[in-house]
C-alpha cells in the first residue's frame, strides 16, 4: 500500500508536535508522539451534478457518513462540466484536503488531476462511477451494476410475459443507455442486453429502428432532454403505424424524457396504453410517476448504504488498513483492477415502492403525495 500522507497523519509521528496543541504526549514507550486531530482531517468530495436529486443525497450521506466518522469535509459539484471537475479537485488537493472521494462525470478526463493527487500522496475512492485510464484510484464503492441492467431487462421480459411457453410477442422495444463518457453506461446496457438477447434472436422482441449498438442509443450525461427528442424522433421515424410496447431507459431522469415525449404522442390511453418503461435511482419523480401509473418500474440504490462503504474506505486507508472489498477481479480501469465494493441493487414497481423505499425510510411518504 501507499504512504499515504494521511496515514501517516493518523498514526504516531515523531515530529513536529509543537504546531499541534491537540494530541500531544508520550507513547506507551516514552517517545514523544503527536497525532493528527481526525477532525483535522479533511475529505474531499467530488460529485457530478445537482440537477439529479440522487447527486444531492449523495452529497448529502457522504459528509454525513465522513463527519459521523470524525472527519471534516468539503462538498464540491461540478455541474456535468468535466473541466470544472477537474478544477474543483485540483482545488481541493491544494487546499492540502486528506483523501478524496470522487463520483466522475467524464471518467475519463481525471488522469492528471489524480497523478496530482498521487503526487501529494492523497488516496482516491471512486464513488460509484469508476475513474479510468488512472492507476492512482485506489479503491471503489459501487452497486452490482451489470444486475442493475440485468433487473431492468428481467422487468421487462416478466412484464411482457415473454418466458411463457406460449412464444409471445413479437413485442416492440426501443433501447436507451447513459452517458458514454461514464464507465457504468456498458455495464447497465449490456447487463440488460444479456438479459434481452434470446428474446431478438426468437424475434419475440423488435427494435423497429434497428439501433441497437451501444453507440447508436447513448444519451450524452444522462439528459433527460436530450432523451426525449430521441423519442420523439423515433416514434416519427419507426411508430407511425406501430405501437411502442417497451422501454429500456437506464436511469429516471431519462425515463421521464421518454415518458413525456411518448405522452405528447398520445400514448396514455386504453387505445394506445404507454409501454413498458424502466428506470434507476427511484427518484421521487419517477416514484410518483410509477404510483400514477405512467413509468413502470426503477432500480433502487440506496445511496445512504453507498456512502457508508466509502466512508469505511476512507476511514480503513486513512489508517492504514486494507478497505472491506467483496469484487478484485470485474473493474479494471485500463490501468489497474480496482478493488471494489458493490451493494445489491433492488428492482421497484408499484407493488414494492411502499416497502422498499417508505417501510426503509429512504422516501418520506408524504414526498410522495
Ligand atoms: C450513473 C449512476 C446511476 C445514475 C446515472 C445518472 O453513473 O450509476 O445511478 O445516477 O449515473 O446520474
Amino acid at each position: 500500500m501507499k504512504n499515504f500522507r494521511a496515514a501517516s497523519a493518523l498514526v504516531a509521528v515523531t515530529t513536529g508536535c509543537a504546531l499541534l496543541l491537540t494530541a500531544c504526549g508520550q507513547d506507551s514507550e516514552g517517545g514523544s508522539q503527536e497525532k493528527k486531530d481526525k477532525k483535522d482531517v479533511t475529505i474531499g468530495i467530488a460529485m457530478p451534478t445537482k440537477s439529479s436529486e440522487r447527486w444531492i443525497a449523495d452529497g448529502k450521506n457522504m459528509t454525513a457518513s465522513l463527519k459521523k466518522a470524525g472527519f471534516a469535509t468539503t462538498l464540491q459539484y461540478g455541474e456535468d462540466d468535466p473541466d470544472q471537475q477537474v478544477a474543483q479537485i485540483e482545488n481541493m488537493i491544494t487546499q492540502g484536503v486528506d483523501a478524496l472521494v470522487v463520483a466522475a462525470i467524464n471518467g475519463e478526463a481525471l488522469s492528471n488531476v489524480l497523478q496530482q493527487a498521487a503526487d501529494a500522496d492523497i488516496p482516491v475512492i471512486s464513488y460509484d462511477r469508476l475513474i479510468l485510464g488512472s492507476p492512482h484510484v485506489d479503491y471503489y464503492a459501487s452497486f452490482d451494476n451489470e444486475k442493475v441492467g440485468e433487473l431492468q431487462a428481467t422487468y421487462i421480459v416478466d412484464k411482457l410475459g415473454l418466458k411463457s411457453g406460449a412464444k409471445k410477442g413479437p413485442f416492440n422495444i426501443e433501447l436507451f443507455a447513459g452517458s458514454n463518457d461514464d464507465n457504468n453506461t456498458k455495464y447497465f446496457f449490456n447487463g440488460a442486453m444479456k438479459v434481452l438477447k434470446p428474446y431478438f434472436d426468437k424475434k419475440q422482441l423488435v427494435v423497429r429502428s434497428k439501433q441497437t449498438r451501444l453507440n447508436q442509443v447513448t444519451t450524452l450525461r444522462w439528459d433527460g432532454g436530450t432523451a426525449q427528442k430521441r423519442m420523439d424522433d423515433l416514434l416519427t421515424s419507426a411508430y407511425s403505424t406501430a405501437h411502442v410496447d417497451a422501454v429500456l431507459s437506464p436511469y429516471d431522469g431519462i425515463s421521464i424524457g421518454i415518458l413525456s415525449a411518448l405522452k405528447s404522442d398520445d400514448y396514455g390511453s386504453k387505445a394506445k396504453p404507454l409501454p413498458v418503461v424502466t428506470g434507476q435511482d427511484a427518484e421521487v419523480a419517477s416514484v410518483k410517476s410509477i404510483i400514477a401509473g405512467q413509468q413502470t418500474q426503477t432500480v433502487y440504490k440506496d445511496t445512504r448504504a453507498l456512502a457508508q462503504v466509502a466512508a469505511d474506505m476512507v476511514t480503513a486507508v486513512l489508517n492504514g488498513k486494507k478497505p472491506e472489498v467483496n469484487d478484485e477481479s470485474t473493474y479494471n480501469n485500463g490501468k489497474k483492477v480496482v478493488p471494489a465494493f458493490l451493494l445489491d441493487p433492488v428492482s421497484v414497481d408499484k407493488s414494492n415502492y411502499r416497502k422498499i423505499l417508505v417501510d426503509s425510510g429512504y422516501i418520506d411518504a408524504k414526498e410522495l403525495g
